[in-house]
Formats: C-alpha cells, structure tokens, sequence
C-alpha cells in the first residue's frame, strides 16, 4: 500500500509533467500564431450604421432627390396628407356632436400624455429622459439592417446586377448572379468590384480576360472584347469573411463613368421549430394543445374550469401557475400544477405556464372561465393551421348573454425626440379569407390560441403583476399575426355579484386585483414611456 506522503509526491511529479507540456504546447501555439500569414482573426463585431460606402450612396440619393428642381409642382390634397409625417402631437378627438349618447353613436378617441403623467411624478425628470435616448440610440445601432438602405439603380448604366435577393451563409462562398456590362465597342472594356464583409473571386477563367485582387475585397475586370468579359463576369464569386450571424454586405459594381450598389445578405436562415405530433386526419386536440392558466383565490373557479374542460377534452394536458400564499392540491390527470412565490402577479403566471407548454399550441384561458359546447379547440387549430396567423383569439360570453371579442388595432406614429405615440382603436384589419367569422386584429381577448414559440419569443412582462393584458400585444406588435373569431365562445362564470353575496376569498381576491394604486399606474406609465418609449397613447 501506498502512504499518503509518497501519493502526494507523485501527484506532484505528475502535475510538474502537466504543467511543462502545457507550456510547451502554448509555446508552440504562439508561435504558430505570431507566423500566421498577416490575416488576423480579430473582427470589430460592434453594431454599426455607417460605412464609407452608405456616405458614397447618400451623396447619389441627394443628387437623385435635387435634381430636377426647377420644374413647378403641385401638390395632391388627399393623397399627401395620407403621407406619414412623422411629427404626432397628443390630442384626443375633437367633440363634434353633442347630443344625448353621442359618445356612444360616435366614440372618440381619448389621448393620454404619457410624457407628463410619467415624467411629473418622477424625481429626475431629465436624468429619465436622458437615460431613455441613450438606451433607445444603442437600441438603434442594434437593430440596423443595411437592407434598409435605399438602394436605387439608376436609368441609363450600362450595368447590370441584382437589385436584392442574393445571400450567402456565414463564410460561405456564392456565385453573384446576374452581372453584366452592355456598352459601345471600345478598346478596353472594365468593372470594379468592391465588397466591405467579404472577398472576389473567379470559380472559372475565360480567354482574354485579366481579373486584378482576386481573394481581395477591390477586384478588377477587364478585357479588350465584350461578350468575353460577360461570360467572365458569370463567374465572379463572393467570399463572406467577417462572420455575423445576420447582417449585410453592399456591393460597389462600377464601370469607368458609372457605379450601382447591391447587397448581399450575410447569414443563417431562420431555425425552424418543428412539432412532432402524428399524422391523423382530424386535429387531435391532446396532442396538439395544452390549456394554460393562472390561479390566484379561486380554486372553486378553477375546479369548475377543469371539470368542463374534461367534459369535451378528457386527455389534453392543462398547466396551472399558481402563486396563491397557501396553495391547495390541484390534482388529477393530465394537470401540471405549478407553485409559485406568493403573489408573483399575473404576467408572471403566464410567463410560466406557457414556458412549460410542450405541444404546437397554447391556448390561453382565465381561471374563472367555463368550457361550453361552443368553445371548439379544433376551429382554432383548424385557422392556425391554415393561415398564417401566429395566435388566434375567441369570445367570452358573459352571464348577461353578453358576447365579446375586445378586437383592436393598434398603430405606433413617430413623434420625434420625446418620444412615439401609440393608437389603439376598437376595430379589426380585415375579415379572413374561408372563415367568414374571424378577422386580423392587432390585440384580442384574453382566451386565446397561438403558436407556443411564437408567444414564448413575444413573453409576457413579469413587472405587471395585476393587471396588463394590452401590454402584451404592444410587445408582439410586428412579430405576431392575430386573428380573432367571434364564433369559439368560452363562458365567464358570474362576475358581477352583489357585494354582500361575496365570499370572503372573493373579496380578498377584488381587493387584490382591482384595486389599483398610484405605484400601479406609475409603472405602466413607466413601461409605456421607458420600455417602449412612447409620448402618448390614444384609444377609444
Ligand atoms: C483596362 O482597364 C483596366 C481598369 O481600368 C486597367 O487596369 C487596365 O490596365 C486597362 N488595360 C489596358 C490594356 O489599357
Ligand atoms: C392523441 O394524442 C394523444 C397524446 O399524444 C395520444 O395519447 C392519443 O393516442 C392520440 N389519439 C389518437 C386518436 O390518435
């Protein structure tokens, strides 16, 4: 047996043998590197918004833009005030009418400076506000997509090149498809290729054809006949070598006397993210759904819920996010039961619910809602799976016989250094095509169905804790498609109960959840002027 100390010394003789070939062996890797030819693999990764080629492009644009200027105008009244201005001003609608219900024949819209209601309760008005431009300009430099930039190929060049539409993978290599040159025979005919993100190249040689910085970001074309430096220019090839996930490359493509742009697009494609569920004819709802809720008070609520959900679908999984302070069981199968920190709130609760979804779908219901004949899961899927609408939302009808679908559109104008405003108006876009009962809307009820990553990727703010619904669809704006169908009805158990017939809990639950305080109104008027860096906010 060995004693502990000549085990030690071992370890060390060993550890000594380490540490010698660790050193060597770095040695010898920075060696290497020192040799490597001149070509360093360090790249300036910061967001950027300008290259010397976008000032090259600007200056075309402007000359573009001031020529001409002599020549008269006249402006069309009712087509340019439809033209985005740009400059929004907080004002509600104007009173027109002033009759008995006028407000209910003709709703206007009300307008909240969001601007003074945050800005004036807050210590450092300026400090805020400052904080704001500075996160929303990195903001900016962040979310830059140089296929934004207007790229006009002008009349009259001799050159031909694809305007959009070409792409190449991360250090990839393409063919650049379609350049061209068409001019008059001369002695000498000749194109520069000048490229930011990448390389040129050649995949094959043609006669009497000399091409200069090849594998250069500058590579040069010429030759004494045409239609020979045509059939070349069918072979230039574009090396990406300054890696990016999502970016672009814009191409300068010149000839003597002219120069056009192109872009390139850098990147992956999009990750899909496929589900699995079988191949049956008929939707098969337990596998294709799961029914989130949130629960806080009402396990009387939530047992009715699950009871009528069983009623039409026994086997369909249903997630519960529960962050009541003295949690009771909620057992049975298919039911996933999660506790959460006492009064964690309710974005939080459906940020956790639909984090733990596994199936395509969630469908989103409240925990006081009541499954009828009439809420049919399989419409739902039946419009997601057909359109592309990423969420879909049904109505709720009240015990009052009341039915409501709460669809809204909602359009963001920009309003300049103090902020955006933000329009939300009762209404819907368009009636869907094949389902004559739904329409695309911006925001919809909250018992709705949605393509489970989609929603994930959109989350729900975990800061609003009572109330916040809107919310969610002011983040989803641009990123979800929304459809809402007034003919999948979800019941609401009774809501309007007379105060002195209210259990004890139910009291306790409207306290928690209607009572908003000044700190609630503050932070949602800090989301809206912070977050999502708006001025204003009218609705109707
Ligand atoms: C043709 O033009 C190219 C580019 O301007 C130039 O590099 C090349 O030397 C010219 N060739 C002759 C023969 O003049
Ligand atoms: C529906 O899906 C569930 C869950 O994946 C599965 O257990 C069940 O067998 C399926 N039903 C049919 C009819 O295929």
């Amino acid at each position: 047996m060995q004693s502990a100390e000549t085990k030690k010394t071992k370890m060390r003789a060993t550890c000594k043998k380490c540490v010698w070939l660790i050193l060597v062996f770095g040695f010898l890797l920075a060696l290497v590197h020192i040799w490597s030819p001149g070509n360093s693999s360090r790249v300036d990764i910061r967001p950027k918004e300008w290259s010397p080629i976008n000032t090259n492009l600007n200056g075309k644009l402007q000359k573009a833009v001031n020529d001409f200027q002599d020549i008269p105008y006249h402006i069309k009244e009712d087509a340019a005030c439809r033209l985005a201005r740009n400059t929004c001003v907080c004002v509600a609608d104007k009173k027109t009418v002033n009759l008995p219900f006028s407000n209910l024949l003709w709703p206007q819209a009300w307008a909240h400076d969001i601007s003074m209601a945050f800005l004036e309760s807050h210590p450092d008005p300026k400090g805020v506000k400052q904080r704001r431009a500075k996160e929303y300009q990195s903001f900016q430099r962040r979310s830059y997509d140089p296929t934004d930039v207007l790229v006009v190929a002008e009349a009259q060049s001799p050159l031909q090149y694809p305007t959009q539409g070409v792409k190449v993978r991360p250090l990839k290599t393409i063919i650049i498809p379609g350049l061209g040159l068409k001019e008059e025979k001369q002695s000498n005919h000749s194109v520069h290729l000048t490229a930011t993100l990448g390389t040129f190249d050649v995949a094959a040689t043609v006669d009497r054809v000399y091409v200069t910085g090849v594998g250069e970001k500058q590579m040069t074309v010429w030759s004494p006949v045409l239609s020979a430096l045509n059939r070349q220019l069918q072979f230039v090839t574009y090396t990406n070598t300054v890696f990016h996930p999502r970016t672009a490359d814009t191409i300068q493509f010149a000839t003597t006397g002219h120069s056009a742009f192109f872009t390139i697009k850098v990147g992956h494609g999009t990750m899909p993210t496929l589900y699995n569920f079988g191949s049956q004819k008929e939707y098969n709802i337990s596998a294709l759904v799961t029914i989130a809720t949130k629960t806080f008070l009402r396990y009387d609520k939530l047992n009715d819920l699950i009871n009528s959900i069983r009623q039409y679908y026994p086997t369909v999984t249903i997630v519960i996010a529960d962050d009541n302070q003295h949690p009771q069981p909620v057992t049975g199968p298919y039911i996933e039961h999660y506790i959460m920190p006492f009064g964690k709130g309710w974005f939080a609760g459906r940020n956790l619910a639909v984090s733990q979804v596994t199936t395509k779908y969630v469908l989103w219901a409240d925990d006081d809602f009541i499954f009828t004949a009439n809420t049919k899961l399989e419409m739902m899927v039946d419009i997601l799976e057909k359109t592309t609408l990423d969420m879909v939302g049904g109505a709720v009808r009240e015990v009052t016989g009341y039915t409501a679908t709460f669809r809204h559109t909602m359009s963001v104008e920009e309003g300049g250094e103090e902020g955006d405003c933000l329009h939300i108006r009762q209404g819907y876009h368009h009636v869907i095509d094949g389902f004559p009962n739904c329409v695309v809307a911006d925001a919809v009820i909250n018992f709705f169905m949605g393509r489970t990553d989609k929603l994930q990727q959109v989350g729900f703010n975990p800061r609003l804790a009572r109330q916040g619904h809107l919310e969610f669809f002011v983040d989803a704006l641009g990123s979800l498609h929304i459809g809402s169908c007034s003919d999948i009805i979800v019941s609401h158990a009774s809501k309007i109960k007379l105060p002195w017939t209210k259990s004890d809990q139910q009291k306790a639950y409207d306290k928690f959840r209607y009572t908003q305080s000044n700190s609630d109104d503050n932070l949602h008027n800090e989301i809206y002027y912070f977050k999502n860096r708006f001025k204003c906010m009218t609705s109707n």
